[in-house]
C-alpha cells in the first residue's frame, strides 16, 4: 500500500492506473477506521483492480460548535487496518492540500436534507457533496462505497451523481454492528461504559417500529412512536429525531407503503449516535 498526501501524486498515479485500463473503486472516510469502514474496503478489494482509501476529516462539513478538533484521529493504526484491508493507495491529505485556497463555486444541495441529520446540521451535506465532489475527480473511481447508517449521506451522493453526471456507481454497503447491534460508528468511543451498555437499544428500538409495520401497522405516526417509546425506556439518551421517511427520496410519509427508512439520532453526553433501518411494505 502506498500513501498520498498531496493532490498532484494521487492523480498522476491515478491517470496511470486509467491508462492501463484498471478499474478503481474509491472508498471515502474521515478515518478512525472500524469494521464498518474495513467491510467497504474489502468489498472495494473484490470489485476492483484498484483499492483508494481516502482519509481525511473534511472542515467544510462540521458545524461552528460541532467536534471538527476533537474528531478522533489514528493514522499510524489505520495505516496498517487499511493495507490488511486490502487497501493499494491511502490518500491523506491535509486540509490546505484539499482547500488550498477558498474556492469561488459553493455547492448547495438542495434535495433530502430537510429532514433528519440534514435539518439538524445545516451545511453539512454541503460540505459532505463538496469534498466528495473533489474525490471523484481526483480518484476517478468506477464505484464508490459509502456505509448505510449514514444513509441520508447514501441518498445524497445518489442524488450528487443523477444531477451531475458522474460515471460511477454508488455502492451503499450494509451497516455493520456490534454482536449486540450498536451500530459501528467512529463515535462510540465517546460513549461513557453505561451508555455503551445501553446504545444498543438503539437499534432494538429500530427494530421494535419496523416489528410494527411488518404485523401490519400502516399509520406512520404509531410506528416512530413506538420506537419513540423503546428508546425513552432502555437507551437513557436523548432523542434528536425519530422519523419515518420514503427511501431514497426522504419525504415524509404518513401511510407506510414502499420502501421507507425508520431512522433515529440520540445523545450521550459526549456522542451523538445515528442509526436507520430501510424496509419494504406492501
Ligand atoms: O462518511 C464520512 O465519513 C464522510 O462524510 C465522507 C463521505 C468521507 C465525506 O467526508
Amino acid at each position: 500500500m502506498i500513501v498520498i498526501k498531496k493532490v498532484k501524486e494521487l492523480t498522476s498515479i491515478v491517470g496511470e492506473k486509467k491508462k492501463a485500463g484498471l478499474s478503481i473503486g474509491l472508498v471515502p472516510t474521515m478515518g478512525y477506521l472500524h469494521e464498518g469502514h474495513l467491510t467497504l474496503a474489502k468489498k472495494a478489494r473484490e470489485e476492483n483492480d484498484v483499492v483508494i482509501m481516502s482519509i481525511f476529516v473534511n472542515p467544510l462539513q462540521f458545524g461552528p460548535n460541532e467536534d471538527f478538533e476533537s474528531y478522533p484521529r489514528d493514522f499510524e493504526r489505520d495505516q496498517k487496518l487499511a493495507e490488511e484491508a486490502g487497501v493499494d493507495i491511502l490518500f491523506a491529505p491535509e486540509p490546505n492540500e484539499m482547500y488550498p485556497k477558498p474556492s469561488m463555486i459553493v455547492m448547495n444541495v438542495v434535495e433530502r436534507t430537510d429532514r433528519l441529520c440534514g435539518e439538524k446540521r445545516p451545511g453539512h451535506f454541503d460540505g459532505v457533496v463538496t469534498v466528495v465532489t473533489k474525490l471523484f475527480h481526483l480518484a476517478q473511481p468506477n464505484r464508490a462505497y459509502f456505509g448505510l447508517k449514514d444513509a441520508q449521506q447514501v441518498a445524497v451522493i445518489n442524488g450528487l451523481v443523477e444531477s451531475l453526471n458522474f460515471p460511477l456507481e454508488v455502492i451503499g454497503v450494509e451497516t455493520v454492528r456490534e454482536e449486540n447491534g450498536l451500530a459501528k460508528s467512529s463515535r462510540n468511543v465517546y460513549l461513557t461504559p453505561t451508555e455503551r451498555q445501553l446504545a444498543p437499544h438503539i437499534y432494538q428500538a429500530l427494530k421494535a417500529g419496523r416489528a410494527l409495520a411488518e404485523q401490519g401497522e400502516k399509520d406512520a405516526e404509531k410506528v416512530i412512536n413506538e420506537t419513540i417509546a423503546h428508546l425513552n425506556e432502555h437507551t437513557g439518551a436523548e432523542i434528536d429525531y425519530v422519523e419515518l421517511l420514503s427511501f431514497p427520496e426522504l419525504t415524509p410519509v404518513q401511510t407506510i407503503k414502499g420502501q421507507v427508512i425508520l431512522a433515529t439520532a440520540v445523545k450521550y453526553s459526549n456522542a451523538r449516535l445515528i442509526d436507520n433501518i430501510i424496509f419494504e411494505c406492501e
